[in-house]
């Protein structure tokens, strides 16, 4: 067993040793992107289990993201138009998630850029219900770069 465990374990640092001959090392790959930077996105001053739950509805978000782009490139316009109007669309709840976002992080701009993402899903939805698959695709791509306006001001 622990002859096994020594194996594995020089098994693993000539494969390590292996991959980083071949190619760049990670310096050399940080070097090339312009370096180690700060973080400088605004922190949201969040308790550890709201983070959990943030983020737990930010994966759902991205899985109706996923949802929404396979149903027009199925030609299922009606399908994405329900996803956006039921998974992201903007809703009294929806509101009231937000706006509670934007309460107990103190960032009144969370709210803004919560309500461009489900007022542009509002916006998608129709496009989809009226069978114009560019503009919903137009559109999908402004909401995912909604999606990412937040991302770059705010962070956990
Ligand atoms: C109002 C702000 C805001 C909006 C709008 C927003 N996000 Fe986020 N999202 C965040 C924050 C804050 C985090 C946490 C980032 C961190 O970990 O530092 C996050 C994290 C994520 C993550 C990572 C989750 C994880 O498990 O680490 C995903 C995926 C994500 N968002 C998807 C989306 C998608 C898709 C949309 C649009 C449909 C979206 N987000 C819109 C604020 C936002």
């Amino acid at each position: 067993m622990k002859r096994m465990f020594f194996f594995a374990l020089a098994a693993s640092f000539l494969f390590a040793g292996a991959s980083f001959a071949d190619g760049p090392t990670m310096q050399e790959m940080m070097q090339k992107m312009g370096g180690p930077k700060p973080d400088d996105r605004v922190e949201l001053k969040l308790p550890d289990t709201m983070k959990v739950m943030q983020k737990r509805m930010m994966r759902q978000h991205l899985n109706t993201v996923a949802d929404i782009t396979g149903a027009i490139a199925s030609g299922d316009l009606s399908k994405a138009s329900a996803l956006a109007k039921d998974q992201l669309g903007w809703s009294p709840q929806e509101e009231q998630r937000c706006n509670m976002g934007g309460k107990m992080t103190g960032e009144q701009d969370f709210v803004g850029y919560g309500m461009a993402v489900h007022k542009t899903a509002d916006e998608l939805s129709a496009a989809a219900a009226a069978g114009d698959r560019d503009k919903s695709l137009a559109l999908l791509s402004k909401l995912i770069k909604n999606c990412n306006a937040c991302h770059e001001k705010f962070r956990h």
